[in-house]
């Protein structure tokens, strides 16, 4: 079983997509073990995007999520990293397939809704960002049996 770090960015809050995005990982059959509302701090920004520090768009990514209240889930399951980064969508919107989150809602690449860790490296690296360990649920759920 892999677990990964989702976060859906600012605007996904301010367009009251939370329910309707969360929902789609949880129809796939993704275990929702942690979940949070918080506004980021400057250095958890900046720690969550460091391989991009240096590049003309990190400001304003900086300043886009730490504007406003994001919210953090982790989801377990089979592949549940590369899984949900198909569910996610090509980082464009406007090339984004339809059918993933980003193609459906999302129109800008600056404020494409939401993020999902590219590694299970990095998704370790992202959920502690996020989570201590008291606060990732263990528990048996019978959707596990009818996947
Ligand atoms: P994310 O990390 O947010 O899940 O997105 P990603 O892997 O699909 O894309 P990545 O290349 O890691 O870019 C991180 C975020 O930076 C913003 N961005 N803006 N040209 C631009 O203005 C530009 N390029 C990237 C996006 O918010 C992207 O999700
Ligand atoms: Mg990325």
């Amino acid at each position: 079983m892999q677990r990964t770090l989702v976060f859906l960015k600012p605007n996904s809050i301010q367009r009251n997509l939370t329910g309707t995005i969360l929902s789609r990982f949880e129809q796939k059959g993704l275990k929702l073990v942690a979940l949070k509302m918080l506004n980021l701090t400057e250095e958890q920004a900046r720690s969550l995007y460091a391989e991009h520090d240096g590049k003309d768009f990190f400001p304003p990514l900086l300043r886009f999520i730490t504007s406003g209240p994001v919210v953090a889930a982790v989801f377990e399951g089979r592949d549940a990293v590369p899984v949900c980064r198909k569910l996610v969508g090509s980082t464009d919107p406007s090339v984004a397939e339809p059918g993933t989150i980003r193609g459906d809602f999302g129109s800008t690449v600056r404020k494409n809704l939401l993020h999902a860790s590219d590694s299970r490296e990095n998704a370790d690296r992202e959920i502690r960002v996020f989570f201590g360990e008291s606060e990732i649920m263990n528990y048996d759920c019978c959707l596990e049996e009818q996947l």
